[in-house]
C-alpha cells in the first residue's frame, strides 16, 4: 500500500471527439479546429496531473491507442477496492475495444504486485467501471448507477466480487449517463448530487442514507460544468472550472478547490473524475491522513 493516493491517467495523444454516444459529444465542433482542441486537451491533461501531484497524489500514466479516443477516461475501465479490480464491459461498441487494453494494464499492475485479483464482468453484463460505481468511505459502501450505460444485473456481480454493500441508484437522464457526472461523495461525509438525474425512488434512497446537513444539491449549471465529476481525497477537490456558488459552498465546508480548464474533455461528456482511476482505493485507509491515524493508533507511527 502506497502512502500517497495513486491514480491512473491515460495520455491524450490519441484523444479526439469522433463519434456521439452521449448528448454532450460534439465531433463537428472538434473537427472544425482539431489542432487547437488537441493542444488544449494536452494542456488540460497536464494541469490535471499537476493538480493531483500538488495535492499529494501519485500519478501513473498509460499510453493511449489510436482509434480508442475515450481511453482518456479510465474511470470507466473498472472498479477497484482493496487491491482487487473488476474490469468493465462497455455498452457502446465504440468503446468495447478499450476492454482488452485496460485488462492488459490491470494484468500488468497485478504482476507489479499492486493488484491481487483481476476479475471481469460476464459477457453482456454491461458495467462502466468506477464511473458508475463510487466508493463512499464514510458509509463503507458502493453507490452504483444503472439504467443508462450499466445494467441492474451488474450490481450483484459487484457485491459478490468485493463483498461490500452496493446501493443501486437509477439514472433516468441520457445527459447524466454515468453516476460520476451527478453524484460525488466527499471525504468529510458530504454528498454532492444533482437530483434530476435520479429516479424518485433513488432520490429518496439518497436522502435516507445521507443526513440533510451533509447533502449538497448541485444546480443545473454545476452539473453542466462537469463540476460534480470531481476528484476528492482528504481536503482536496480537483474539478473542471466550477460556478462560483459551488466553489464557495465547498470551501465553506473546509475543502480546497482546484479548478482546471477541461473544456476539450467536456466536449466528450467528461470531467476530472472520469479522467482518473484511483488504484489504491481501500475500505480501511483512504487518505494519507487516515493512514497516519491508523498507524498512530496501532502504535506503529
Ligand atoms: N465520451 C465518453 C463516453 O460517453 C465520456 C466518458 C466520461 N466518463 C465518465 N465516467 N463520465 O463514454
Amino acid at each position: 500500500m502506497t502512502a500517497k493516493p495513486l491514480f491512473l491517467l491515460t495520455d491524450p495523444a490519441h484523444y479526439e471527439v469522433s463519434y456521439v454516444i452521449n448528448p454532450w459529444m460534439a465531433p463537428g465542433e472538434w473537427s472544425r479546429d482539431r489542432a487547437r482542441h488537441q493542444a488544449a486537451a494536452r494542456e488540460g491533461f497536464l494541469a490535471l496531473k499537476v493538480a493531483l501531484e500538488a495535492a499529494g497524489a501519485e500519478v501513473r500514466v498509460m499510453k493511449g491507442v489510436a482509434g480508442l479516443p475515450d481511453l482518456v477516461f479510465p474511470a470507466n475501465a473498472g472498479i477497484v477496492l482493496d487491491r482487487r479490480v473488476l474490469v468493465a464491459r462497455f455498452s457502446c461498441v465504440e468503446r468495447q475495444g478499450e476492454e482488452a487494453v485496460f485488462l492488459q494494464e490491470f494484468e500488468q499492475l497485478k504482476r507489479e504486485g499492486l493488484f491481487t485479483a483481476v476479475g471481469i464482468f460476464p459477457q453482456g453484463v454491461f458495467q462502466e467501471g468506477a464511473g458508475d460505481c463510487i466508493w463512499d468511505k464514510t458509509r463503507r459502501l458502493f453507490w452504483a448507477g444503472f439504467g443508462q450505460r450499466s445494467v441492474r444485473a451488474s450490481l450483484d456481480v459487484i457485491e459478490k466480487f468485493f463483498e461490500v454493500p452496493v446501493v443501486p441508484l437509477e439514472l433516468i437522464s441520457p445527459r447524466f449517463y454515468h453516476l460520476d457526472v451527478c453524484f460525488l461523495p466527499l471525504a468529510g461525509g458530504e454528498v454532492v448530487y444533482y437530483p434530476p438525474a435520479f429516479s424518485e425512488a433513488s432520490r429518496a434512497r439518497i436522502r435516507t442514507l445521507v443526513p440533510a446537513e451533509l447533502l449538497i444539491e448541485a444546480s443545473d449549471g454545476d452539473a453542466a460544468a462537469f463540476s460534480v465529476n470531481a476528484v476528492n481525497f482528504g481536503r482536496s477537490i480537483i474539478m473542471a472550472r466550477p460556478p462560483e456558488r459551488l466553489k464557495k459552498i465547498l470551501e465553506e465546508r473546509g475543502y480546497e478547490v482546484t479548478a482546471i480548464d477541461l473544456a476539450p474533455f467536456m466536449m466528450s461528456g467528461g470531467g476530472a473524475y472520469c479522467m482518473t482511476l484511483r488504484l489504491d482505493r481501500s475500505r480501511d485507509v483512504d487518505t494519507p491522513a487516515a493512514g497516519h491515524q491508523i498507524r498512530a493508533a496501532a502504535g506503529a507511527a
